[in-house]
């Protein structure tokens, strides 16, 4: 019999609690959220034609040289010069798209725009969207009259339905004409936002209800080296001066032979700030702290040199908050938002570890609390946590008095189910814990071979029980990463998969919305034998009440390979006969979603009759159940 003192509250649990995290690897920016349908479109990739083919048919005939006016536009160099030589037949440019072709929708409307200037002649453009068996599905006209740079832009809508769409540019009349930032979105983005973000891949960052969003990364926000570190100030106002740079996760785990991941950025602060805003989660910006990747190059900023980088994080917060009397927060009114974005967290680093993290971190960490001391800063305690390079952080920001430490964890299901305990015995005073990276890896950290399964995500359950158990030190946990493309991923497992068109929610992401949407408010005692129940016949569980809906919440995991009938003896509370249930069941730990079955593992809601204060019933194994008991 287990015991809940349902009129005794153990603490509150933060709005934060749950929430995301994001980071540009498998795609998930660039080819994923972002909606933009050309890849390379200001050709600024290290091959500027990188994407592109020059194609001729039915006599049609010219040449393409790329121009680089560095001098004039360093932050968006390249643009194409067209020559037209032929009166007749097509001579263009085709588009691969991102992973084979180009995600197009029967019905949608499409939004093709571009930078021209006629030089010579009067050169028109012909969009052409060939789906299955080359078919015509979509095309539209374009005719630019300027001989200065101008935008100019078309709607058209498709007529069939194709996951590798080629995209072609053909040209007619014989001139030259400079084309730059060729550019296709579908009209329906997230919000409907031009130039937006995919809406279905939103939507289900939205369907977890998250506290907080931590955007950009993960490894990005380090580079490989300090060049290519992350720079926000670069990541706003208009998308043709967002300067491009290869994607620090372009090479890793040989899955992508030929270099072509870049950050284009029109996913950028802005745009995440905006996101959070939309999904009601709070804004967690991480920022480099003169650090470049430890994993990689390993290049530092020498402490005496590390003002820009302390301005970034300043004035961050300053675009974040400001009102528009600040040089930043005018910035984010012109952009459109007067209102501050609330900003009360920033991290300072990502993943970093050793004393030179300590030395930088001591630098940001006095700037940031002399300009902002509300403002709580998010410092690594490095990557898997054990060993000395983890005691060494741990120890010295504790008895720095940091504010809130970021653990990852990327461990076997056993680690995850075996450390449900791990924060029973925290320091109660210290910093308070984001669990900011983790998942169960089936098979071992880095190995292409981990799979999105059942037992994984049973053991992230069983672990979040005891997070949520916690949440007096515990105040926010990211499951990680985000997002990735079926075909062009780095890193496995991740949280959402997607191709070209479609999406599904693994497992593991349907353990994050039912824990973020059942936290309640307040956590109370439940208890076997006096006991929290973290492995118990592997079974955990926790309890909170939700005061603003007044119910009891039961999470009761059960790892195990039987059935498990459990009785819940409830002190305090008077409660209706009828519990709301929502389970998440397979009989077997090897089972996964896919994009064809999404839905395998996904939440079946029922009831339950409830006797009084005595609450008897059987967790089937291998199962995640809550139980909703609302007073009456
Ligand atoms: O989530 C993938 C990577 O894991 C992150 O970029 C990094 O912070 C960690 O090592």
């Amino acid at each position: 019999v287990y015991t809940i003192q349902a009129d005794k509250i153990k603490t509150p649990i933060q709005k934060t609690m749950y929430g995301i995290f994001f980071e540009d690897i498998n795609q998930a920016a660039d080819g994923g959220v972002y909606a933009e349908l050309i890849k390379n479109r200001s050709f600024e990739f290290n091959m500027p034609l990188m994407g592109w083919d020059e194609q001729k048919k039915d006599g049609g005939d010219g040449r393409l040289e790329v121009i680089n006016r560095a001098t004039e536009r360093p932050e968006n160099a390249h643009f194409i010069k067209a020559y037209v030589t032929s009166e007749t037949g097509s001579f263009g440019l085709e588009n691969e798209g991102f992973r084979g072709g180009t995600g197009i929708k029967e019905g949608e409307t499409y939004s093709f725009s571009v930078m021209a200037r006629q030089n010579d002649g009067n050169v028109k453009l012909n969009i052409e969207l060939h789906g299955d068996n080359d078919a015509i599905i979509g095309k539209a006209e374009l005719s630019p009259t300027d001989k200065e740079w101008n935008r100019y832009s078309v709607k058209f809508s498709s007529s069939a339905t194709a996951k590798k769409a080629k995209v072609f540019v053909w040209l007619s009349g014989k001139g030259v004409i400079d084309l730059d930032m060729i550019s296709m979105f579908p009209e329906h983005t997230w919000k409907n936002r031009p130039g937006g973000l995919r809406a279905d891949l939103v939507q289900k960052l939205a369907d977890i209800k998250p506290g907080f969003l931590r955007f950009p990364g993960g490894c990005i926000v380090e580079g490989r080296e300090l060049n290519t570190r992350y720079q926000w100030k670069k990541s706003i106002g208009d998308i043709d001066k967002r300067t491009n740079i290869i994607n620090r996760w372009n090479t890793e785990f040989a899955h992508r032979p030929a270099p072509d991941y870049y950050q284009t950025f029109g996913l950028g602060f802005m745009e995440y700030f905006m996101t959070a805003e939309d999904i009601g989660a709070s804004p967690l910006p991480i920022l480099n702290c003169g650090m470049a990747c430890e994993f990689n190059t390993s290049e530092m900023v020498p402490l005496d040199k590390l003002d820009p980088y302390l301005q970034d994080a300043l004035d961050l917060i300053e675009f974040a908050n400001g009102d528009a009397s600040t040089q930043w927060g005018k910035l984010r009114t012109d952009l459109g938002h007067p209102a501050p974005f609330n900003l009360k967290m920033i991290g300072v680093g990502n993943e970093q570890w050793g004393p030179q993290y300590i030395d930088r971190w001591k630098i940001f960490t006095k700037a940031i609390k002399a300009k902002y001391p509300d403002v709580k800063i998010v410092s690594a305690l490095g990557p898997f946590p054990k060993g000395p390079e983890f005691d060494l952080l741990n120890k010295t920001f504790r008895s720095l008095g940091a504010d809130i430490l970021d653990e990852h964890y990327y461990a076997s299901p056993k680690w995850f189910r075996d450390n449900a305990r791990r924060y029973d015995n925290y320091d109660r005073k210290g910093p308070k814990i984001f669990a900011g990276e983790y998942a169960a890896q089936s098979v071992q950290t880095g190995s292409p071979l981990n799979k999105n399964n059942w037992e994984c995500a049973l053991a992230e359950a069983a672990f979040m029980t005891g997070l949520e158990r916690n949440a007096d030190v515990v105040n926010m946990a990211s499951y990680a990463p985000l997002f990735a493309h079926v075909d062009g991923w780095q890193w496995t497992p991740d949280l959402i998969w997607f191709d070209n068109l479609k999406s599904y929610g693994t497992p593991s992401y349907y353990v994050q919305q039912l824990f973020s949407l059942n936290k309640g408010t307040d956590v109370v005692p439940l208890t076997l034998n006096n006991e929290s129940v973290a492995g118990q016949e592997g079974c955990f569980a926790t309890a909170s009440l939700d005061k603003n809906t007044n119910e009891l919440i039961i999470k009761f995991v059960n790892t195990g390979a039987t059935a498990q009938p459990v009785s819940f003896k409830i002190n305090g509370g008077a409660y209706q006969k009828k519990a709301n249930v929502i389970t998440l069941h397979s009989d077997r730990g090897d089972t996964e979603n896919s994009l064809e079955n999404p839905k395998t593992i996904s939440p079946v809601e029922s009831t339950m009759a409830v006797n009084g204060k005595l609450v008897n019933t059987t967790i089937e194994a291998y199962t995640v159940q809550v139980i909703r008991l609302k007073n009456k």
